[in-house]
C-alpha cells in the first residue's frame, strides 16, 4: 500500500496533532470545509482535529441515515455541542432507505449507502457551502481490507478508482488513514474527547445495514435496532473489542403462546481484538448468553431463536455484511 502506517507503539500524539492541523489548515487555506460526524471514535477524533484547526470554518454534518443505534442521533449532537462543537443534523432518512429497497448482495449495500453518503447527501452540502473539501476519519485498517478485496469499507474512494473531486465535486481529507484504531483513540484522547468516545467500541460506517443479512428495510432495522440496544447493555461490561446483533433472514419454527410461530433469528458476536484485523470470539459466562437469549426473544417482536458465533476472524469478519 502507498500509505505508511503509523504503529501506535511509535505513535508520538502531540506532534502527530501539530502536523495534522497545520496540514487541514494549509489544505483549507482561508476556505472552508465540511466535516462527516457519525458519532463514531474515527469521525469524533478527525471532528475534533478538524475544529482545532479551523475552528468556524470547519462546517460539521451529522447525518441521520435511519440506521443507526437507538438514540444516537441525540446522544452524539448532545455531545459535540457540550465540547462546543457547532453541528447541524441532516436528515436522510428517506433516501437511504430508498437506496436500499431491493438490494441484498453485501457489497452493493455497502456501494449504495457510499453513493449516496458522498454523491447525493454530502454533494449537495458540498455545494451549499461553497465548500472544497471533505473531512473524514478512514483509518489504516479501513484501506487495507478494501485493498485485499475483502469488503468494500463505506468510505474508502481513491483505492477503489474514485476520484472524489470528479465524482462529487470535492476533495476528501483523511488526517487518520495512517493510524489504527488503538493510536486513533490515543489521538482523541489527547484532543479533549471524554473516554465514552475515544474508548467506544467502534462502528461501521454502513451502520445496522451491516448486521441485516439480505434487503434492509425500516422494520428491519427497528428489530435489529433493539436487539443491539439489549446486546450493548449487557455486553458493555465485558470490555470486549466489540459486541453486536445481526438479523437474519431465514426464519425457523418457534412457539409462541402454545402456537407455531415461524420467527426471526438473531446472532449473537462478542470480540477480542486489537485492531479488528483479527478477532476471537469472548468467551461470554453461559449465564450470560442465557440472559441475552431471554430478554431478545422476550423484548424483540417476532424472534424466537438467538444463536452466538464461536468462529474467529478470519475465516468470518467482524460485521455480517
Ligand atoms: P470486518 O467486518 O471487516 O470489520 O471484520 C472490521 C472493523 O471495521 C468495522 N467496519 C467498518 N468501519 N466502515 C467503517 O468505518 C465500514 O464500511 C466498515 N465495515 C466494517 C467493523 O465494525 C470492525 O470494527
Amino acid at each position: 500500500m502507498e500509505i505508511k502506517e503509523i504503529k501506535t507503539e511509535s505513535l508520538n500524539v502531540k506532534s502527530f496533532i501539530q502536523k495534522k492541523t497545520k496540514e487541514i489548515a494549509a489544505m483549507v487555506s482561508s476556505g472552508s470545509a465540511v466535516n462527516a460526524l457519525s458519532g463514531g471514535v474515527d469521525s469524533s477524533v478527525v471532528t475534533m482535529l478538524g475544529h482545532k484547526a479551523l475552528g468556524d470554518r470547519l462546517k460539521t454534518y451529522f447525518v441521520d441515515n435511519g440506521i443507526m443505534r437507538a438514540g444516537e442521533p441525540k446522544k452524539v449532537v448532545m455531545l459535540f455541542r457540550d465540547l462546543g462543537v457547532p453541528l447541524e443534523v441532516i436528515d436522510s432518512r428517506a433516501q437511504f432507505f430508498d437506496a436500499l429497497k431491493g438490494v441484498a448482495d453485501p457489497e452493493e449495500k455497502r456501494e449504495a449507502i457510499t453513493r449516496v453518503f458522498y454523491k447525493e447527501v454530502f454533494g449537495e452540502l458540498v455545494r451549499k457551502s461553497g465548500s472544497k473539501y471533505l473531512l473524514q476519519g478512514t483509518n489504516y485498517t479501513d484501506v487495507e481490507e478494501t485493498v485485499a478485496g475483502i469488503k468494500r469499507q463505506h468510505n474508502i474512494l481513491e483505492q477503489l478508482g474514485i476520484n472524489p473531486q470528479e465524482e462529487y465535486g470535492y476533495k476528501v481529507i483523511e488526517p487518520l488513514v495512517q493510524l489504527r484504531k488503538s493510536g486513533v483513540r490515543e489521538v482523541g484522547r489527547a484532543l479533549g474527547l471524554p473516554e465514552v468516545m475515544y474508548n467506544r467500541p467502534p462502528f461501521p460506517g454502513p451502520a445496522l445495514a451491516a448486521r441485516v443479512i439480505g434487503e434492509v428495510t425500516p422494520e428491519k432495522i427497528e428489530i435489529v435496532r433493539e436487539a443491539t440496544e439489549i446486546v450493548e447493555g449487557e455486553l458493555s461490561k465485558t470490555r470486549a473489542f466489540q459486541y453486536l446483533a445481526i438479523l437474519h433472514q431465514d426464519r425457523v419454527t418457534g412457539i409462541r403462546e402454545g402456537k407455531r410461530d415461524y420467527g426471526l433469528q438473531i446472532e449473537i458476536r462478542c470480540w477480542e481484538s486489537k485492531d479488528a484485523r483479527e478477532g476471537l470470539p469472548t468467551r461470554l459466562p453461559y449465564d450470560v448468553l442465557e440472559k441475552l437469549a431471554e430478554s431478545i426473544t422476550d423484548k424483540v417482536p417476532r424472534v424466537v431463536s438467538v444463536t452466538y458465533n464461536i468462529t474467529r476472524k478470519p475465516p468470518s469478519t467482524i460485521e455480517a455484511i
